[in-house]
């Protein structure tokens, strides 16, 4: 692989506390990883020079919290909720009809799309969940879609109870637990449950977040989004890499996830198409939790694969300010995904870089809706 050396960076914002902020900086490239990092009047030689002309570099995004495996459309559902119509998990059930009468080309197809607008949007790295198909059968070929597509696949069994089960509740949760992990393992690296009124109680969630626990997956919670409940208590016991949503906090949430490794991963999306209250991302930084931001991208309550979108949201909405969003939406992802391989710019870390036509990041927020992206590599290939 030849070596790349990319210089003229006008900013450099590795998040990596070694180099922080770098103003008129280097990198070098090399086999797919970050070789070296400086000012760029001292940068190596190598194969391939590109001069970005005093652009703004930063690690590749890393969203941590995706349902890209689905079919069908619900703009109809978002346009009713945009005259009043409340959300509810009963729109999932719509979705998952879709997707189990889907051929599995057609769901390839999708994700396709979706990961190329994620990559067009600066993600470098994506999770992709299950839970749309809800049978053995339809959880199982989710997963195997996804596994082509990244590497952190999360299998999403409990996202809401099948329809076939709705008169036996605890036998769903048998089949989540028993047949239907087993066939979704050799495809996932995580196992996630949505702890919801409407969805999981804690003691449903608890037994299939065990039940991962012994067959190898880590354990992800869809926390307290539609209103306060065990949700993030219950990602803490467990230790969770991640909860996620976290909108309606209680202090005492926030107490746990301040003690826990469990990061808060914010998605603001949902509340941007659900027309809910955004989290209090203040809160949690001022407590020491480590954030971060994700696309929550899905049909029903988030359908967007922009993570400048979310930063946008994040810093408008949420409390945040420019740099602690990117930072939410780069090494946050990261440690949502218990990764130090990306997420940050020092040697030795993944060559996921994207480059903005900006000279900070700060203007991901302050030029919403404006496409800025105009490099993306990953791996140290140029992939935009
Ligand atoms: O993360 N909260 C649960 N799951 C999705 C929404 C699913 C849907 O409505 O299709 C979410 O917001
Ligand atoms: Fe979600």
């Amino acid at each position: 692989m030849p070596t790349i050396v990319l210089t003229g960076i006008g900013l450099l914002a590795t998040q990596s506390a070694e180099y922080g902020d770098l103003p008129d900086a280097g990198v070098l490239i090399q086999d797919g990883r970050i070789a070296w990092v400086g000012s760029a009047g001292s940068a190596p030689d190598a194969d391939d020079r590109i001069d970005l002309g005093g652009r703004c570099v930063l690690p590749g995004f890393v969203d941590s919290h995706a349902h890209l495996v689905f079919a069908g459309d619900r703009s109809e559902e978002f346009a009713a909720r945009m005259a009043g119509t409340p959300y509810t998990t009963g729109g999932i059930r719509t979705t998952v009809a879709a997707t189990r009468a889907a051929a599995d080309e057609v769901l390839t197809a999708r994700v396709a799309a979706l990961t190329s607008e994620m990559q067009a949007s600066g993600i470098t790295t994506y999770e992709i969940k299950s839970g749309y198909g809800l049978t053995v059968h339809d959880e199982a070929r989710s997963l195997r879609v996804a596994a082509q597509f990244t590497t952190e696949t999360t299998f999403l069994g409990a996202h809401v109870v099948a329809p076939e089960y709705a008169q036996d509740p605890s036998g769903y949760v048998e089949l989540v637990c028993g047949d239907m992990l087993t066939a979704c393992v050799p495809y996932a690296r995580w196992i996630d449950v949505f702890c919801e009124h409407g969805a999981f109680d804690v003691d449903a969630g608890r037994a299939i977040l065990l039940a991962g626990a012994r067959a190898g997956l880590g354990a992800r919670v869809h926390a307290n989004q539609l209103r306060h409940g065990p949700g993030v208590q219950l990602a803490c016991e467990m230790g969770a890499a991640s909860a996620d949503h976290c909108t309606h906090l209680s202090p005492a949430d926030i107490d746990a996830l301040a003690a826990a490794d469990t990061v808060a991963t914010l998605l603001p999306g949902a509340e941007f198409s659900t027309r809910a209250e955004y989290p209090d991302a203040r809160r949690l930084l001022e407590a020491g939790v480590t954030v971060a931001l994700a696309t929550d991208c899905n049909p029903g309550t988030s359908y967007t694969t922009s993570m400048p979108f979310c930063i946008a949201l994040a810093v408008r909405e949420m409390g945040m300010t420019p740099a602690e969003a990117v930072r939410a939406a780069t090494v946050g992802g990261a440690a949502a995904l218990r990764r130090s391989d990306i997420g940050l710019i020092t040697v030795g870390a993944r060559a996921d870089l994207v480059a903005l036509d900006a000279p900070t990041p700060i203007h991901l927020a302050y030029r919403p809706g404006v496409g800025l992206i105009c490099a993306v590599w990953k791996d140290g290939l140029r992939v935009r």
